[in-house]
This record gives C-alpha cells, sequence and structure tokens, in this order.
C-alpha cells in the first residue's frame, strides 16, 4: 500500500514537497510537470523545476529524495516520443528516482500541443510513449505513468490503462474523471475496479479524497489501496500520516488532525525555506504563501479569518507576521 504526494503545477514546488514529507505518511512525490517539445534540455532546466537532483553538493539529503529522505519522481508531459524518451534518460543520468507521465493535463495551451489528457484519445501513441521511455530508461527505475479515465467520455478507459501497462509501465495512477469533468465532484471511483482487475500492474486511485474517511470509500468502491493525494494534501497537512494509523490501528479513534498553531509553524518554515532562495522575489513569495493558506480554509477557519487581510499584502514578511500573531491567539 502506498501514498503519494500528486504532482501540482504551481503548489507542490521542491517547498511543499519538503514540508510535506516531513510531516510524513508519503512513499514518494511526484514534481510537476516538465513539459517537453521536441528538444533535449540542458541540466539547468531539470534542475530548476526537481530541485532535489542537486542534493549531491548539500549534504543534507540524498539525490532525488526530499530532505525526509523521501523519493521524488520527474513528471515529464509531452508527445515527441524521441524527446520523451532522452529527456527521461537524461533526467536519469543526473539522478532521478522515478519517471512519471503526463496523461491527465486539461490546460488548453498544454493540449494544443498535444500532450497530457489530449493523449487519452489515442491508446496506441501512449503506448508508443510510455513503451519508448520505459526503454530509454534502465529497469530498476519506475517509469509510471498518470492518466485521467478519459478525455471527452470514459470509452478508451481499458484500452489507455492497457497501452499504460503494454508499454512497460511499473504501475499506473488514475484520476477518476474524464478531462472534460475537470476537477468537478465526483471522481468515480467505481470506474477504477474494473481497470484494477484487468491489470495486472499496480493501480493507484486518484481523486477527490479529502478526509480519512474518502480514503476508505474509495478504497472500497475502486479495489486500490493505494492512493495519491492532491488538494487534500493542501488543506491537510498530515492527511497521509493520518491514513497510515488509522490503517496500523483501524479500532483505535482517527488521529486529531494538526491545530492552527502547527499549521502555522509550517507555514513559517515555508516563507523561511523560501526567502533563503535567492532566486526568488516577492512576487513568487507573498502569492505562494497566500495559495496555501487559501486552501486551508475549509479546515481552518483562522485561515478564513487572516485571509481578507492576507490577500492584500504584498510584503512577504508582513504576511509572515500576521500568520504568527494568528498562531498567538
Ligand atoms: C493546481 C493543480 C495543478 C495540477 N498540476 C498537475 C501536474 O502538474 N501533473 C499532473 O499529473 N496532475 C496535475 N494536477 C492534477 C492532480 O495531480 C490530481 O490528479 C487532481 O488534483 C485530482 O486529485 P485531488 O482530487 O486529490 O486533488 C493538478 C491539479 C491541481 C489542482
Amino acid at each position: 500500500m502506498q501514498i503519494i504526494l500528486a504532482p501540482m503545477d504551481g503548489l507542490t514546488d521542491v517547498y511543499a514537497r519538503e514540508i510535506l514529507t516531513d510531516i510524513g505518511g508519503y512513499d514518494y512525490c511526484v514534481t510537476e510537470f516538465l513539459r517537453v517539445t521536441d528538444t533535449l534540455f540542458p541540466r539547468r532546466v531539470f534542475y530548476r523545476r526537481f530541485p532535489e537532483l542537486r542534493s549531491a553538493d548539500n549534504s543534507q539529503h540524498t539525490i532525488s529524495h526530499t530532505k525526509a529522505g523521501t523519493p521524488v519522481y520527474l513528471q515529464l508531459l509531452g508527445s515527441d516520443t524521441n524527446a520523451m524518451a532522452e529527456n527521461a534518460a537524461k533526467a536519469v543520468q543526473l539522478g532521478a528516482a522515478g519517471i512519471d507521465l503526463n496523461f491527465g493535463c486539461p490546460a488548453k495551451t498544454v493540449n494544443r500541443r498535444e500532450g497530457g489528457a489530449s493523449l487519452l484519445q489515442y491508446p496506441d501513441r501512449i503506448y508508443q510513449l510510455v513503451r519508448s521511455v520505459r526503454q530509454a530508461v534502465p529497469k530498476e527505475i519506475p517509469v509510471t505513468a498518470k492518466m485521467r479515465l478519459g478525455y471527452e467520455d470514459q470509452l478508451l478507459a481499458h484500452d489507455n490503462a492497457l497501452a499504460i501497462q503494454d508499454g512497460g509501465a511499473s504501475w499506473v495512477t488514475i484520476h477518476a474523471r474524464t478531462k472534460k469533468d475537470g476537477y468537478r465532484p465526483p471522481a468515480y471511483w467505481d470506474a477504477l475496479a474494473p481497470i484494477k482487475q484487468l491489470l495486472s500492474i499496480s493501480v493507484i486511485a486518484n481523486g477527490e479524497i479529502w478526509t480519512v474517511d474518502d480514503y476508505f470509500t474509495c478504497r472500497e468502491r475502486s479495489h486500490c489501496d493505494s492512493v495519491m493525494l492532491g488538494r487534500g494534501a493542501m488543506g491537510t497537512f498530515d492527511l497521509a500520516l493520518q491514513i497510515k494509523n488509522k490503517l496500523a490501528e483501524p479500532s483505535l479513534p482517527a488521529l486529531p488532525t494538526l491545530n492552527w498553531q502547527a499549521v502555522c509553524h509550517h507555514l513559517d518554515k515555508l516563507y523561511q525555506l523560501m526567502i533563503l532562495n535567492p532566486a526568488l522575489d516577492n512576487k513568487y513569495i507573498a502569492p505562494r504563501i497566500k495559495l496555501w493558506v487559501k486552501w486551508l480554509m475549509p479546515n481552518y477557519h483562522q485561515a478564513e479569518t487572516i485571509f481578507s487581510t492576507l490577500k492584500r499584502i504584498k510584503d512577504p514578511q508582513l504576511a509572515l507576521q500576521l500568520i504568527r500573531r494568528s498562531a498567538d491567539q
């Protein structure tokens, strides 16, 4: 049974990966997607998206792992089989612990260039992509794929999952919605059960797991015990840990979730990590802090209370002061 931190462009950057895996419960995490066109990227492009690859010159952690020791896989998005294979091979030479292929991104700019979810219309192209990346990467390095149930409808879900398996993927994560469904609830967990039965590789369920109870309902309906957590991980920092604790001690009540002071401590850490990076300016740091607080609003009334002031603040240090004051109240 695995719990994976989802790739979320604009959210799960190196700082989110460090903070959330340090809180615990995650078996691995995935970078935000790196869009591949037709060229082989220079090293610096990999390092920008995937700073954990640089850890060789930083003895605090192993290469391609977060500081807490959780492996990080690189996600690639694209449709050019050669370029995808070459970039995957280079990432692995640089030390990537695994490669994940994106067949789920609904963004219009991505789909115009035929990457992400648009490929779900062509199982054969998915097969070719997975196969060429698999062949370019040493056997011991996992090559995984993340798909949605379909593009407009679910008709090709089984064909796409089989294409991923036949291409040689180590396992597949399925976001239980089509591209057309976007991010609108519900997630169609039941649709995963027949796919799981069809495949011999593992299927990881993804979509709409916000609570420990959601995990158990998803498991019952999808028959998948491994899951990937996306937005739920940003609203409940210890969601993975809570699920693992409940699995280890089913008869005990679920752990109480982190209190607001503890959450603020992690937001403080987020600020400290970002401020250490000279490449980040206030225009990056302040909006990022606001985004984190926004995702906490459904679970913490304190987040809602500070957000109306926070959203007008442009100086990250003032944002931090506001968060610290709120932690003390
Ligand atoms: C802001 C945002 C950015 C995302 N970026 C990516 C991405 O880079 N790669 C990817 O495969 N999925 C991406 N996703 C999809 C998530 O990984 C996940 O499949 C989706 O949010 C459903 O899971 P959830 O209901 O647990 O959030 C993104 C989702 C969100 C909300």
